[in-house]
């Protein structure tokens, strides 16, 4: 039966107890039971809440015997109160707990809520499959990894408003029903009452308000802000997510980049106690797809890619000849220690190729006994072949992969295999936090399914300078003001300078394939505002979720959100999305379509 806290006040939480502090005190101790063990004559309580655990000890020689009869009906996850004394614990020391060097002799116990059997154990390590903790989110916020990703999360969001706060920007709230703009992902709208037919969106991001705080005048806005994209969701990504959003007046990338690694550098520091060197290198997106074959490289090892098209330009292999004469090329990664791997395991990665695009994976295995086993070098000769190990710096014991085709295939195969052999060789440091910005990404990329360029930042980002004469004729190859952060291979953040100026932006939305009157009818309230003085400005975006995944190591964004949604977009938990009833349809003048 559950009985009242009424009297009872805490005096501290369990493992905040020290001997030093509280040894000899009477304390009240209120959490839930982790472990209760009847040893004959003796209980013990294991009591935990969000700090940790603490021993509880009823003995019955000593304690009153209603408490002690009381105790033996304990179970895990009952809510209790226990006063008690803490006292030096008798047995071993338990090393693995805080409080592993005292106990607390209950003097009293009150039951606050009594629990059914748990559906998983409440502790870390449970194998338990994900949907069922999900089902039981309340039961698997308690288990102590998961709590201390939130508590990180807590400190993390903190460090960053103190920073923020300290260096000038304001905070500044901006709308969640708004307005639906193309470009970008699919839009989540929410109908109006008020206006049937009528749809507000969910943000994608804060982009165009703080765009419009600029030029009001707010010189320095941030906000920890929810988005919104009905999006394909993977481990790294959730239909509503947190965004760190900030944006800079009178300023240039290097500006933003600055505030930025001394924001890093400030919250690495105080949550994890790691020092991280600045400044953070810099490479172009031209440099990261050829070294890493990605635009968010993983640069805690090597296994680079080397562009060997120059060395096979005209070897007898048709297949690396045929990619040259398309305008593609031949790249190949040295994977060291693979030299001597069996058919089958070779035949794995040609197969992991080809589902990433490609059309086959060309190797070279030189084996740790000398010999060498390919399955294309009989059609060169013995010369271009050695010139094209010496080229890969090959040597007994590697294994040299080559993709042909279309530079983006290229990368992709090449940068995707890098990063499953070197995960399989073992050879990435856990430990370590590699920072990197990418810059000087292409300002467009072309879409096969619309047939015409997108936007790859978003449209109101500015083209490099010296760029943009190519803007009408060769826009593939301009290159934008952007900039994204990386770590470990995952991209942290990303931001750009803005586009201030009337007549680049209308060249941008024409590029875009915007009629005037499309491109007004959509973002007519920025480019309105921007008629009345425009500061130059710059910004920037982390996804505040998948930065407290990498500080706390984890594999997926879920760990780290309290209440987070599966593949399919659905919470398990509350079971959203659900039906609702005709008649709140009818106010909103929907009607629902079956699809037979
Ligand atoms: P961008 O679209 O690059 O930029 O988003 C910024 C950062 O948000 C995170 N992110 C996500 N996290 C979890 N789930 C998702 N579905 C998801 N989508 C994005 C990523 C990403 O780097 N307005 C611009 C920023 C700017 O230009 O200032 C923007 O939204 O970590
Ligand atoms: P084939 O002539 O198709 O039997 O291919 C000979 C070898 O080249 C096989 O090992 C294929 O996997 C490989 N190969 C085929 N297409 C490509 C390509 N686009 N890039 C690299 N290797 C390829």
């Amino acid at each position: 039966m559950a009985e009242s806290m009424k009297g009872l006040q805490r005096t501290a939480r369990c493992a905040e107890i020290s001997l030093s502090e509280y040894e000899g005190k009477t304390v009240t101790l209120m959490g839930w039971v982790q472990k209760s063990r009847n040893k004959g004559g003796i209980i013990f309580v294991d009591l935990r809440d969000r700090s940790g655990l603490v021993q509880i000890i009823f003995d019955e020689s000593t304690t009153d015997k209603t408490v002690f009869e009381k105790a033996t009906t304990l179970r895990s996850e009952f809510v209790c109160a226990v006063t008690g004394k803490v006292v030096k614990r008798e047995g071993a020391v338990n090393k693995a707990l805080k409080t592993g060097d005292l106990e607390v002799i209950a003097e009293s116990l009150t039951i606050l809520s009594e629990a059914e059997t748990p559906p998983f154990p409440v502790e870390d390590g449970i194998k338990t499959d994900e949907k069922i903790r999900l089902n039981y989110r309340t039961l698997d916020l308690r288990r102590p990894e998961l709590q201390e990703s939130l508590i990180l999360r807590s400190k993390l969001s903190q460090e960053i408003r103190a920073f923020l706060s300290e260096e000038g920007f304001l905070e500044i709230e901006t709308p969640m029903l708004t307005k639906s703009t193309p470009e970008g992902a699919r839009d989540y709208l929410v109908p109006s009452r008020v206006h049937p037919g009528s749809f507000y969106a969910l943000p994608q991001s804060p982009q165009l308000f703080k765009q419009l705080l600029m030029c009001a005048g707010y010189d320095r806005y941030y906000q920890i802000a929810r988005c919104f994209r009905d999006e394909d969701l993977r481990s790294d990504r959730q239909p509503e997510f947190t965004q760190v959003d900030m944006e800079l007046a009178f300023v240039n990338e290097d500006d933003v980049i600055d505030v930025n690694e001394r924001l890093i550098k400030r919250v690495f520091k105080s949550v994890l106690d790691i020092d991280i060197p600045t400044p953070i290198e810099r490479i172009t997106w031209q440099e990261a797809m050829d070294r890493f074959g990605s635009d968010k490289p993983d640069m805690r090892f090597g296994m680079e890619l080397k562009d060997v098209s120059k060395v096979v330009e005209g070897c007898g292999f048709g297949v690396f000849t045929g990619a040259l004469e398309n305008g593609g090329s031949v790249r190949g990664i040295n994977a060291k220690g693979m030299g001597d791997l069996g058919r089958k395991k070779i035949d794995a990665i040609v197969e992991d190729a080809k589902e990433i695009g490609a059309k086959g994976l060309a190797y070279i295995q030189l084996k740790t006994d000398g010999s060498v086993k390919s399955s294309f070098t009989k059609f060169m000769t013995e010369d271009e072949t050695k010139a094209l190990i010496d080229k890969m710096e090959g040597e007994a014991g590697d294994l040299l992969l080559f993709a042909a085709d279309k530079n983006k295939v290229v990368w992709d195969v090449l940068g995707t295999l890098r990063l499953k052999l070197a995960k399989e060789l073992d050879i990435i440091d856990n430990d370590a936090f590699r920072f990197v910005w990418v810059t000087e990404f292409p300002l467009l990329e072309w879409s096969e399914e619309e047939g015409r360029y997108l936007a790859m930042h978003h449209p109101f980002t500015m083209p490099m300078e010296e760029d943009l004469e190519l803007l009408d004729s060769d826009p593939g190859r301009v290159r934008a003001r952007a900039y994204d952060i990386v770590l470990n291979g995952t991209e942290l953040g990303g931001g750009s300078v803005r586009i201030h100026q009337n007549d680049i932006q209308e060249r941008m939305f024409k590029e875009l394939g915007f009629t005037k009157e499309r491109a007004w009818d959509n973002f007519g309230f920025l480019l309105e505002s921007f008629k009345y003085g425009v500061p130059p400005h710059a910004g920037l975006a982390y996804g505040l979720d998948r930065m407290v995944m990498l500080m706390a190591k984890k594999d997926s964004i879920r760990d780290v959100i309290a209440f987070p949604k599966v593949k399919d977009a659905s919470c398990l938990l509350t079971k959203a999305p659900g039906t609702v009833d005709e008649k709140q349809l009818s106010e909103l003048g929907i009607g629902i379509v079956k699809e037979d």
